[in-house]
């Protein structure tokens, strides 16, 4: 099976005609519905609201942006300072999207939306400029072949869609598990690549309890239906992580499985997690605290925090684990006096003994500021 010619089958019916069977129920946030075109509400084919991850100001990626209700729901929510970016494959669906920018800028006070040609699996190739330059060079031999590809690396570098550290949200509602699953990887690896470093994700997606037969992979539509791609719920996490995603959550999950095929079951959840703001690893003299109520929780860089323990950290990893994307679970405390860092990071389990930060600045885990 072409997965990727089901898909824009599948997809370019549906920009035609509502899919009644390709609507899952999703409770969006009313308010931000009201300016819609009833046409983009209809179109619907989400399984879940990452817009509600959304900031003021934020630069937002929509990947699989469809009719672009997510797109123009994030666009009431960034504000003037921000702007949003979907993309998709689809030129049915493109087309569709587009066809409400006008009026949506006008109703916005702003045209703060853009919908472009690309595959979430390649997020540097411009699918529109590829096409322009195919017009004008076909590919007909093997030699042809390889020069379109020596163009596109060079595209890809020096012309990227989306660039290298870009984006301060990607979010996507219900495309992933459209993907092949070859390509699923490379595709959270180009999220990865495109956020800015304290970048943010929110995806909704469609994941299944036990892994999925052949027999429905090859199903074309179960597939485009956005059922049998499905990654499986541990593997989802896993992909995120593998990529260097830190703090990757199930912040929603569906109790009620959308669909239930041969006893797998086919549910909607919506992942969180963040991209680490890098940087040197400094021992300052920070300490954090987590709160429980587990006995100790491990992070995905090998640090180990024991419940109640003043453990030494790094200003960055004090800063990631105070700054939001843990929620209130840890409680930060920066040193008394700032001075040069004393060893380049302390092993992770070292403790920290009190009269080292006393003091210090606390940071209780509530918004973006670190405890330093
Ligand atoms: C299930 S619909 C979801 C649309 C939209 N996010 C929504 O909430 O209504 C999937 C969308 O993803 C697009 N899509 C699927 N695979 C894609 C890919 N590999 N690259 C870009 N777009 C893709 C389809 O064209 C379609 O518009």
């Amino acid at each position: 099976m072409d997965v990727q010619a089901e898909v824009l089958k599948r997809y370019s019916e549906g920009a035609e005609e509502r899919q009644a069977e390709l609507c899952c129920p999703i409770d969006y946030d009313a308010a931000l519905l009201k300016l819609l075109p009833q046409e983009i509400i209809e179109k619907d084919y989400g399984c879940g609201d990452p817009s509600r991850y959304v900031r003021e100001g934020d630069v937002v990626l929509d990947l699989g942006s469809g009719a672009g209700k997510i797109c123009y729901m994030a666009a009431q929510l960034v504000g003037a300072e921000g702007r949003v970016i979907g993309v998709d494959m689809n030129d049915d669906m493109l087309a569709l999207a587009r066809k409400y920018q006008p009026e949506m800028a006008h109703q916005l006070g702003g045209d703060r939306v853009r919908f472009l040609k690309g595959y979430i699996q390649d997020l540097a190739l411009d699918i529109d400029e590829m096409e322009r330059h195919l017009a004008g060079q076909p590919v007909h031999t093997a030699a042809d072949y390889s020069r379109l590809q020596d163009w596109q690396a060079r595209q890809r570098r020096e012309h990227p869609l989306i660039p290298d550290a870009s984006v301060d949200l990607v979010i996507s509602n219900c495309v992933l598990n459209l993907v092949h699953d070859g390509d699923k990887q490379q595709l959270v690896n180009e999220i990865y690549r495109v956020l800015k470093p304290g970048g943010r994700i929110a995806i909704s997606d469609i994941i299944c309890d036990e892994p999925v037969p052949e027999h429905l992979k090859r199903d074309s539509q179960l597939w485009s239906g956005c059922i049998s791609g499905a990654f499986q719920e541990a593997e989802f996490l896993q992909a995120f992580v593998d990529a260097g995603f830190l703090a990757v959550t199930y912040d929603k999950w569906d109790v009620q499985p959308w669909q239930v095929v041969e006893g797998i079951e086919f549910r909607s959840a919506t992942l969180t997690a963040v991209k680490g703001k890098g940087g040197p690893c400094l021992d300052y003299g920070h300490a954090v605290i987590y709160r429980g109520p587990y006995a100790e929780v491990r992070d995905d860089e090998g640090h180990v925090f024991p419940r109640g323990e003043r453990m030494a950290v790094c200003e960055r990893t004090c800063s990631l684990l105070t700054g939001g994307a843990y929620g209130e679970d840890f409680v930060g405390i920066a040193p008394a006096i700032t001075g040069e860092p004393k060893a380049f990071c302390a092993p992770p389990g070292t403790r920290r003994p009190a009269s080292e930060t006393k003091g210090g600045k606390y940071t209780t885990g509530c918004g973006d500021s670190c405890c330093c």
